[in-house]
């Protein structure tokens, strides 16, 4: 599939997926198609950074191949490593056998057949869709040595395994590389792609994805959950609920039945959208309902 011819043309496929994106964000991801380069991506938790690398795979019809990041992770995990036990099984087979030849054997053991591949040799292989989208999500989890052979990597989608020879990917994959900012990522990477930041959607943005994601909710309720959810953003609260939160509470209030939000209902589900004692506790009782109150203030006639 061809990639988008223009911004509208981005924003209408990513919603046929079900993402909703404004003009800022597609219009990154519009550049980022037409220049082949990376797209990094920070903002807070559940705010729909991991969920755009899906969207784009699903809207491209390409394949998706994801690294998640964690702490520790190396080259081995993320590139490529040698079927050990597999080997190991060969060697006592040929042993067993009478003595194969040795150079054969070598070749043999150092071949695609014994060769694990890790995500981003994966996404440098050649696909019948096209180039795959390489989602390196939470990048601000790994350590510096790690980025700074991803900044290779991300340079000339190359990979040389020294008993295979030098691996090209034919066409670069689309990058996605996502960050929750929990350190800050270097400035030799950024500088290599096109970042935005991901914020928490306005009102009306978050009412359309709830559309998209929960179809379900009837209008007066979507708004009273989108309002509700908004007006805690805007609290002293260690955990802000992301938008994740807020369609996990539709559901959730869906399979109670809910019509309407009231300080009880809020109480009882609070699990849905604070994750933490201290939230929860500080919106059990009357903050619950001032919240409310003021949530509904703001919420003009439908
Ligand atoms: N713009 C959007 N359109 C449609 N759905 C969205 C949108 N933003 C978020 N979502 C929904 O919110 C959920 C969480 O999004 P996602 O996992 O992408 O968040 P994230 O930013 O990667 O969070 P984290 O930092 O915790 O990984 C998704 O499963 C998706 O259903
Ligand atoms: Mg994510």
């Amino acid at each position: 599939m061809q990639t988008p011819q223009s911004i509208d043309a981005v924003q209408t496929m990513l919603a046929e997926t079900g993402y909703v994106c404004g003009r800022a964000l597609a219009t990154v991801v519009f550049l980022s198609l037409k220049l082949g380069r990376p797209l990094f991506l920070e903002g807070e938790a559940g705010v729909g950074k991991t969920e755009i690398a899906k969207a784009l795979a699903a809207g491209l019809n390409r394949k998706l191949i994801r690294l998640q990041c964690y702490e520790g992770l190396d080259a081995a995990s993320a590139v490529y490593e040698w079927n050990f036990p597999a080997q190991m099984v060969a060697i006592r087979t040929a042993e067993a056998s009478g003595g194969a030849d040795r150079k054969a054997l070598q070749a043999e053991l150092f071949s695609d057949e014994f060769l694990v591949e890790r995500p981003l040799l994966e996404a440098m292989r050649p696909d019948e869709n096209g180039a795959p989208v390489l989602l390196i999500d939470e990048l601000d989890r790994t350590d510096e040595p790690f980025e700074a052979f991803l900044l290779e990597a991300l340079s000339d989608f190359q990979v040389t395994i020294p008993e295979l020879g030098t691996i090209k990917a034919p066409e670069p994959p689309i990058v996605i590389l996502t960050s929750n900012r929990t350190r800050e990522v270097h400035d030799a990477l950024k500088r290599r792609c096109l970042y935005h930041w991901v914020d928490y959607p306005t009102f009306d943005r978050e009412i359309e994805i709830l559309q998209a994601r929960a179809p379900e909710a009837a209008e007066t309720l979507s708004r009273e959950i989108v309002a509700f959810v908004q007006m805690l953003r805007t609290e002293d609260i260690f955990k802000k609920p992301g938008v994740a939160e807020t369609i996990d509470w539709a559901k959730c209030l869906l399979a109670l039945d809910v019509i309407d939000l009231s300080p009880e209902v809020i109480s009882d589900t609070l699990g849905a959208i604070l994750k933490y004692q201290d939230d929860i506790q500080k919106l059990q009782g009357s903050e619950a309902k001032r919240l409310l109150d003021e949530a509904r203030a703001g919420l003009a006639p439908a």
